[in-house]
């Protein structure tokens, strides 16, 4: 705790230049960049289901290691989401020292950057809204995933989108992670002199047309993902098929197989 008010006030108890701002600074880009990352991977994960529901079917079974284990073992999800929720409240705690403390700073800040007009400062008004806002709907995501990982697959993750009500969320968490991901790495890229070449200000600006690029193909691809669960929930409401689990394709034609040659 005592780190912690040092890293504030910026100086040691007797009185000396604290490195601990600094040292806060870096473990805050650090938590950023492994969670913007993970954000790519699991996004592609998720998406498995615009292939097929059987190719998603794999890839959750893989995650939990059915290599290793007979059927998988979803503990090893809950590990990881568990690893995840703490990396994440780390990185939002740190985030946190960067927030205006009361009104009177927040309306001195706004008035700076409505002076500016500096693209770059309205991103940091955008990154901390979206930061504030994943604090809450991160946490509900984490936390039930956490808790329910051996329901993750084609027809579970459907019913807890569609009929468990995780769709308003999951567009909010959607649009708020996909902004501040790229913001984010965009910041990283600026503050840490990452790919700065001759002209800094020719590299700004390549770099922000990559960032919108990147936001905008992830939307594209979650909100095209959330529409395939959303739709898959939706029919095993109507067919009155709540709770089903998904068989996948090679086990239906086994038992298929087994059924006719036990009628032959
Ligand atoms: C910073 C952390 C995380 C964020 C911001 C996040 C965000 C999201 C979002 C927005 C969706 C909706 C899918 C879409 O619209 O394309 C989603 C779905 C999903 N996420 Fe995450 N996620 C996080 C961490 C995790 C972790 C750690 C796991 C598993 C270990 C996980 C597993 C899933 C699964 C299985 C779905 C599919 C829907 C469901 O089963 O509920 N997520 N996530």
């Amino acid at each position: 705790m005592s780190d912690l008010i040092e890293g504030y006030l910026g100086k040691t108890v007797d009185g000396k230049k604290s490195r601990l701002p600094a040292k806060l600074d870096y473990l805050q880009s650090a938590t950023g960049l492994f969670l913007a990352l993970f954000m790519w991977a699991h996004m592609i994960l998720v998406s498995s289901i615009l292939v097929s529901k059987d190719f998603m079917y794999q890839v959750t079974k893989l995650l939990e290691a059915s290599f290793i284990f007979e059927g998988g073992n979803p503990l090893l999800v809950s590990i990881a989401a568990a690893v995840i929720f703490v990396i994440f409240i780390t990185h939002a705690a740190l985030g946190m020292r960067k927030l205006p403390g009361n009104f009177k700073q927040y309306q001195v800040m706004k008035a700076h950057a409505k002076n500016m007009g500096h693209d770059d400062t309205k991103m940091w008004f955008i990154q901390a809204f979206t930061g504030f806002a994943m604090f809450f709907l991160g946490s509900v995501h984490l936390y039930i995933i956490m808790t329910n990982s051996a329901d993750i697959g084609p027809y579970a993750s459907s019913d807890r989108v569609w009929s468990e009500w995780m769709w308003p969320l999951y567009i909010l968490l959607l649009l708020a992670v996909e902004f501040h991901g790229t913001i984010g790495l965009y910041r990283l890229c600026v503050k840490w002199g990452w790919f700065d070449g001759n002209n800094p200000r020719e590299t700004r600006k390549s770099l922000k047309k990559v960032k919108w690029a990147l936001t905008v193909f992830f939307l594209v691809l979650g909100f095209a993902t959330l529409a395939a669960y959303m739709k898959i929930g939706m029919e095993q409401a109507a067919a009155g098929k709540v709770g089903e689990r998904y068989t996948p394709q090679a086990k239906v034609i086994q038992l298929d197989t087994v059924k006719k040659g036990r009628i032959a």
